[in-house]
């Protein structure tokens, strides 16, 4: 299955670097119904050990393939893309990890700012801000305040974020507004409930995928992925090329999904 229109070398999509790189061009037809792809991005610790490196440097190369993966997702049509990032329970990691994967995206938010902002990149941030440093806190919002009327892409940075907590939050901020008046029992329906998530501005995702083989949710988007597509790939993270990210997007966009309907 292809969505180029000139079949003649190759079905696969490859994608265009250098500076005369564009956008959506008349060559690639970009599938429509794959617009939310969130990942859970797994295998920078195994990727470096494997290598005999220190875990870091795993985490550091992942960092370039969520560079790379950013910047293919207008072309393939997918408007909103959201990338776990740290979780509520790595905080049980080596201090030294932590520490460094803290770094690494305070580093991100300073080295890649100018470049998402040029490429119309919007950004947020989901997942408790509580247990960040200041300095990321800050960093976190100047991004977000400075990409705010960006509209090519949506980019979702999971950070300490877990669904369990997430919805704990969430439940703890409506039986507030329970208790004040503000909100009647009555009233509080699964779209009301959304509006209390950390997501409350997305779509939900239409396609998760995991890298590394492991074949698990691990607390992400609990409550948005409800009627998601999920798609496991033994590629470690470091190793998941802009290119393999298209063939899944592409993939799951010939998949059939009936949200709960019969067959037909
Ligand atoms: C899981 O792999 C990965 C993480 C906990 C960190 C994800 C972070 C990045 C990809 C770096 C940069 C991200 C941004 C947004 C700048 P793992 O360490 O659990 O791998 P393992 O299962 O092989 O040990």
């Amino acid at each position: 299955m292809c969505w180029r229109q000139n079949r003649k070398k190759s079905c696969r999509f490859r994608p265009r670097r250098g500076p005369e790189r564009k956008f959506v061009t008349d060559e690639i037809i970009p599938p429509r119904n794959v617009r939310h792809v969130a990942i859970i991005m797994d295998g920078n610790g195994r990727w470096a050990t494997r290598r005999g490196l220190p875990r870091l440097v795993g985490h550091r190369k992942g960092a370039e393939r969520v560079r790379e993966i950013v910047d293919i997702c207008p072309d393939i049509g997918v408007k909103y893309l959201t990338l776990y990032a740290f979780s509520t329970e790595n905080w049980k990691r080596a201090e030294a990890e932590v520490a460094g994967l803290m770094s690494l995206f305070r580093r991100y938010i300073l080295r890649e700012a100018k470049r998402l902002h040029e490429n119309r990149v919007r950004v947020r941030f989901i997942g408790d801000r509580a247990r960040l440093d200041q300095k990321l806190i800050a960093l976190m919002a100047q991004l977000e305040e400075k990409t705010a009327k960006n509209e090519h892409l949506n980019l979702t940075i999971a950070l300490n974020y877990g669904g369990r907590d997430e919805l704990t939050r969430a439940v703890r901020v409506l039986a507030e507004d329970t208790a004040s008046g503000r909100v009647a029992p009555e009233d509080i329906t699964e779209e009301s409930l959304g509006f209390y998530l950390d997501t409350r501005y997305l779509p939900d995702p239409d396609l998760i995928i995991r890298t590394s083989g492991e074949q698990r949710v691990s607390n992400f988007l609990l409550w948005q992925s409800a009627y998601a597509e999920y798609e496991f790939t033994p590629t470690l993270w470091p190793d998941f090329t802009a290119r393999a990210f298209a063939d899944v997007v592409l993939g799951a966009s010939t998949r059939e999904r009936r949200f709960g309907s019969a067959a037909g």
